[in-house]
């Protein structure tokens, strides 16, 4: 912790984005229960409830897709900045609403600035972090999305005491204090050291390097290295990147868009929310039918999630984010298939006389249920929560992140609209048919991260062109990585031999590996070709002027390294 403390700090600030975003995701699902806004709102009937409620994702929606170029222009501290005004803007609106419009314009002007939030914490996290820390870095901006819905839930449980409309407009207003708190403390946090090269400042990008790694010392070893390896990407991104979203279609950036959208949009067919927005219809229907125990099993899910979310902080950057995911799907889909199992074999509908549908469950398998429920959180919380968020935001090379993960965060946003309109009908209708739905497609996502998902742990970010070159079947592409890695590890040593450890840069194509020291006064570098089986290893060494180059070749054997 003591070497990044710095790291941590702007990490720990900027995901105050994330406590808004589960705040304001969270803070209607108790309000709309509560007699003193329905009574101001005129007792809005479901279709009404379900647009004020989805205005807030519609605006998410947007707000991710618009954040893509807001932080490639303005930069990612700026764009947060500017979100988090927006944010209290629509808190503003919402709280001191007079009607239903102005209510809905609050929800989605809240939203475009959450959304922006959503893409761009991330990315901004992810660029001042370490490889070895990034995992645990972004991690924490789910934390505090756990954290937001969780006080948002409690926060509306104390305010449904009060008498008058403060008991809706105190819990909506509330937000702005966090919002101006981000606002403020941005201030005083570094622009990404990424973003910074990327926008020929480098002697900034320095600068904070060294207030990020080493105390301000502009010399460090790893200042300097790291410095030289973003400087290099640039480069060579500049040299061969057209920037226009275009790109997002072609290779090599198609795939990784594909596995962005893929994973967000997985993570909403976790089926989450329905478990987090429906549950206390979920506990009725279990058999928890008082009003104050399904509120309180309510609470105490917003807990465990919280609470679910701190080992993947500790551990996401050892485990993994391959071994993670699938995993936290093994985990989610047995829960879901227990829980069915014990619904299908005891449930006996009935409906009162208000149409509420009661599942009457034995004893047994309602208590089975709930503690499905809860394990479920705890699988979704230390793995899909902060890794769908996590990768999206490593894979991308610099010139297309903010644009790649602008489309990667709008598909979770939609998927969230979409399930949150399917959800409470099918609850519904099929009941532990839904639980079924999901546990499949949890078990189907094991396979899918299998094959398609290359693992990014301990990487820097100028590295995953190599990572995503390769073949699309990620569990066949894993011999090349290694390779990769290994000749890396060769012209590093190599490099150290010489006397010139200072940076370190790499590059690679599909059936080249190769990795150098760049940044020193000269260059070196190994390369290594393969011709079938047998492989060919050049080192060479060009001096700064690039007049001499000398090349000695050798044939290696595999073992050799
Ligand atoms: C998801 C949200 C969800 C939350 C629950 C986030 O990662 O994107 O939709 O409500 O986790 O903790």
């Amino acid at each position: 912790m003591g070497k990044h403390a710095q790291t941590y700090l702007v990490g720990a600030v900027s995901a105050l984005g994330g406590f808004l975003f589960g705040y304001d995701t969270g803070v209607m699902s108790s309000i709309q229960e509560i007699n003193q806004w329905k009574g101001y709102f005129h007792n809005p009937g479901p279709v009404g409830v379900g647009v004020i409620v989805s205005l807030l994702t519609a605006g998410c929606f947007v707000g991710a897709l618009c954040a893509g170029w807001l932080a490639d222009r303005f930069s990612r501290r700026l764009t947060i900045m500017f979100a988090s005004l927006v944010v209290s803007l629509g808190a503003a609106i919402q709280s001191g609403s007079q009607n239903r419009a102005m209510l809905i314009v609050g929800r989605f002007i809240t939203g475009l600035g959450v959304g922006c939030l959503s893409m761009t914490v991330p990315i901004f996290q992810s660029e001042i972090s370490p490889a070895q820390i990034r995992g645990r870095l972004v991690s924490l901006q789910q934390w505090a999305i756990t954290w937001g819905l969780l006080v948002a839930f409690w926060i509306d449980y104390g305010c449904s005491f009060i008498q008058g409309q403060a008991a809706w407009r105190l819990p909506l207003g509330i937000q702005i204090v966090p919002a101006l708190i981000l606002f403020v403390a941005m201030f005083f946090m570094p622009y990404s050291p990424r973003w910074l090269v990327d926008n020929d400042r480098v002697d900034e990008a320095h600068k904070v390097l060294a207030r990020l790694r080493a105390n301000g010392d502009f010399d460090n070893l790893e200042v300097v290295e790291e410095l030289e390896e973003i400087k290099e990407a640039v480069r060579i991104e500049r040299e061969t990147a057209v920037r226009s979203y275009l790109e997002l279609f072609r290779f090599p950036i198609r795939r990784r868009v594909i596995l962005g959208v893929v994973v967000q949009g997985l993570q909403q067919l976790t089926g989450i929310n329905a478990i987090l927005y429906f549950s206390p219809t979920i506990f009725k229907q279990s058999g928890l039918s008082e009003n104050g125990a399904s509120l309180l099993a309510q609470g105490i899910n917003g807990v465990v999630n919280m609470l679910a979310t701190i080992p993947a902080i500790l551990w996401v950057d050892r485990w993994g984010r391959r071994k993670t995911l699938m995993y936290g799907s093994l985990g989610c889909g047995t829960t879901y298939l227990i829980k069915a199992v014990a619904t299908a074999a005891t449930q006996h509908k009935t409906y009162d006389s208000e149409g509420t549908l009661n599942l009457n469950l034995s004893k047994g398998s309602s208590y089975v249920s709930v503690v499905m429920m809860y394990l479920f959180v705890i699988s979704f919380a230390m793995s899909w929560g902060p890794v769908a968020w996590l990768y999206p935001s490593e894979i991308f090379p610099m010139h297309v992140r903010s644009k790649a993960n602008s489309i990667t965060t709008a598909s979770n946003w939609l998927f969230n609209f979409v399930i949150g309109l399917v959800s409470p009908i099918l609850i519904k209708k099929i009941t532990w048919g839904l639980d079924l739905i999901f546990a499949v497609i949890m078990f189907v996502t094991i396979l899918i991260i299998y094959v398609f998902f290359p693992e990014t742990k301990n990487r820097n970010l100028e590295d995953m062109d190599i990572i995503f070159t390769g073949s699309i079947w990620a569990h066949k592409d894993r011999r090349r990585i290694e390779e990769f890695d290994n000749t890396n590890r060769y012209a590093y040593d190599i490099g150290e031999a010489m006397g010139q450890p200072h940076a370190y840069g790499i590059d690679g194509g599909n059936d080249m590996y190769s990795g150098g020291m760049y940044g020193g006064k000269n260059e070196y570098s190994a390369d290594k070709y393969m011709f079938g089986n047998s492989q060919t290893t050049r080192l060479s060494y060009i001096d700064s002027q690039r007049q001499h180059r000398q090349t000695q070749v050798y044939m290696t054997s595999y073992d050799d390294y």
